[in-house]
Parts: structure tokens; C-alpha cells; sequence
């Protein structure tokens, strides 16, 4: 087997239950997980299962993942790396980062320019992977570059040209999948600590007031059209409330399913499909799912 040394890596779990690592609490399990809190050792990682042909998957806080497997193969690898170092205008953050953390962070700092990642609840390495946005701003806008290891295991700068971001995208999501961000270095501005603050109390607020936070999500489930928005054309098919199992098209934001407690994979993947074919048959627009599903395909 050519995973075998895998059980006895350093810190190595075998049939980890991924629900309790995924922000929507649905998950089978992996073959093998390893959760690093410090990434000196991932380069060699990254590069020996490269080239031995082992399947891996990196995960922050799984904000936009739906598990839909009974057990992933390979090995799942979270990064829990967290830290932020000012230097002038850059800030430098470890890919394991959560958004909302960097933005409260930054208001502390009176440094501006990220206060949209205070409604982004992901992590810093999901969240450049996605290029993800919210109320206004999104990663590109103000990413300098971004730390990564490649399938060779050696460490290299991408700069955000390189990243070739696009609405939700990126070249990492597009066609570098085996290759690993662990941080990113942003542009920043000198503001007054409350100025900023001020700000990302706003798009707390707002995000409050039209998404279902206090529930359990993966966020919007899928990408807007162009020149139009998925929660309006779903919100308009009339699906506000519709369940099927624990699963719930949000009555507040018709592009967030909700897991009302128990919801499997299925249940969403099933309500996925209802949404995207009553969106197709009234509008004539194929939705383009936002959310990363592993194992069973969405229309399953
Ligand atoms: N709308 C409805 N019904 C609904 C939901 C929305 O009619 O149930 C209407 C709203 O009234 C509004 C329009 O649709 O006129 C857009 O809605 P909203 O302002 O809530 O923004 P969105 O396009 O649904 C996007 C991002 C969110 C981000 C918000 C705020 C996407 C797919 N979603 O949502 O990002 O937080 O803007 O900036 O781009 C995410 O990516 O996971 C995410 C939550």
C-alpha cells in the first residue's frame, strides 16, 4: 500500500470523524487526518505524498465544504497554523487564520482595508483558495501575495497576479489543486483604531440582519450569476423554508441551507439539486454551486 507509512506519521489519525472538523457538523470520515498547528513539516509531507501518489486534501475550518463520503481516501490534512505580523503597511497571516480574527485584529492595529473579512467565515488559506468577499471587498482587492508549497514540497511566493483571482476563483481553485497555501500577505492603510472598528461593526451588523449566522451553514451555496443573485432568484422560485430532512432552505437568505440538527449529506445535496432545477425551469439559469462538495457529486 503505498499510504501504508502514513499510520505511523507523526500524529497521524486513522477513520477521524470529519463532521466535528466541518463548520456544517456533516461528515464521514477520513482514512487519514492530520492536524498541524504548525507547518515546518509540510513541504516534505506535501512532496512524499506527491510522489507516492497519495490523495490529500487541506482544510481550514471546512466554512465551505460538505463532506459527502463515507470515508475520503487518503490523507486530510487541517491547517491550524494561526499568527499576524504587522510589518508598515503589509500584514502577514498564517493560512489556519480565521477571517473575522484577522479584521478584529486589524481594527485593534488601526490598520484598514479588511474589515470584509469580519463576514467571511472561513480561514485565511479558504478564503485566498476561494477569493472570497463579502460587503464589498474580497481578497483580491487587497492581497499582495501568497505563501505556498507546490507538489514538490518546496515553498514558493505566488504574487496576486499569479493568483489570477476571478469572482470566487482562483488558479489555486481552478487547476492548482495539489498545491498548498499556508499564508498571505495583505495591503493594509493607517486609520484610527475606531474608525476601522466602526466599520466592521457595520458589516457584522448587516451580516446579522440578512444571514442566518446563528445557524449552522456553508455559507451562500451558490455563486451569483452574473448581473443577478442566486438568494433572489431561489428567494423568487418561492423556496424560502423548504426541508428535506434536517436540511432547510434558509427563510432568511434562500442561498444558505441551514442544518436544522441531523441534516445528512444527501439531505443537501438533495435540496441543492430542488433549488438549482426550479431556478433552471423558471428562470433558464444553471446555478453554479459556491460550496466545495467532496465525495457524491451535487446533482447525486
Ligand atoms: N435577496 C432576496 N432574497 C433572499 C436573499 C437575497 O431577494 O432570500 C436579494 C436581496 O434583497 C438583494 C440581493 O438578493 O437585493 C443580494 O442579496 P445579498 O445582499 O444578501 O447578497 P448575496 O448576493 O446573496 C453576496 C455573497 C455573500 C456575501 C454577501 C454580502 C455570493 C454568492 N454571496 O450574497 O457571500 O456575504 O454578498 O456582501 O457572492 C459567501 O460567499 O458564502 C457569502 C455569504
Amino acid at each position: 500500500m503505498p499510504d501504508a507509512w502514513l499510520a505511523s506519521y507523526p500524529g497521524v489519525r486513522e477513520h477521524e470523524p470529519l463532521g466535528p472538523h466541518s463548520w456544517y457538523g456533516i461528515g464521514g470520515s477520513a482514512r487519514y487526518f492530520i492536524e498541524l498547528a504548525d507547518d515546518t513539516a509540510l513541504p516534505e509531507l506535501i512532496g512524499r505524498l506527491n510522489r507516492d501518489h497519495v490523495p490529500y486534501l487541506v482544510i481550514g475550518a471546512a466554512t465551505n465544504t460538505l463532506f459527502a463520503t463515507d470515508e475520503l481516501p487518503g490523507v486530510t490534512i487541517k491547517l491550524s497554523t494561526t499568527g499576524i505580523s504587522v510589518d508598515g503597511d503589509a500584514v502577514s497571516v498564517s493560512a489556519g487564520t480565521l477571517m473575522p480574527k484577522l479584521a478584529a485584529e486589524m481594527a485593534r492595529a488601526g490598520r484598514a482595508g479588511l474589515e470584509f473579512a469580519a463576514g467571511v467565515p472561513g480561514t485565511v488559506g479558504g478564503s485566498v483558495f476561494g477569493n472570497a468577499g463579502a460587503f464589498g471587498g474580497e481578497v483580491k482587492d487587497r492581497l499582495r501575495r501568497a505563501e505556498v508549497v507546490d507538489p514538490q514540497g518546496k515553498r514558493q511566493v505566488m504574487t496576486a497576479a499569479e493568483c489570477a483571482f476571478a469572482y470566487r476563483d482562483s488558479v489555486f481553485k481552478r487547476s492548482l489543486g495539489r498545491w498548498v497555501i499556508t499564508s498571505a500577505t495583505f495591503s493594509t492603510t493607517s486609520e484610527p483604531p475606531a474608525t476601522v472598528r466602526a466599520r466592521l461593526l457595520e458589516v457584522q451588523k448587516h451580516r446579522r440582519a440578512t444571514q442566518p449566522i446563528e445557524q449552522r451553514s456553508l455559507g451562500s451555496t451558490f455563486k451569483n450569476p452574473p448581473g443577478d443573485s442566486a438568494g433572489r432568484l431561489i428567494d423568487a422560485c418561492g423556496l424560502k423554508g423548504l426541508q428535506i430532512g434536517g436540511a432547510q432552505v434558509s427563510p432568511k437568505h434562500a442561498n444558505f441551507i441551514v442544518n436544522l440538527g441531523g441534516a445528512s449529506a444527501d439531505d443537501v445535496l438533495a435540496l441543492m439539486a430542488e433549488m438549482r432545477d426550479r431556478v433552471k425551469e423558471r428562470f433558464g439559469i444553471e446555478l453554479e454551486p459556491e460550496i466545495r462538495v467532496f465525495g457524491r457529486a451535487p446533482r447525486a
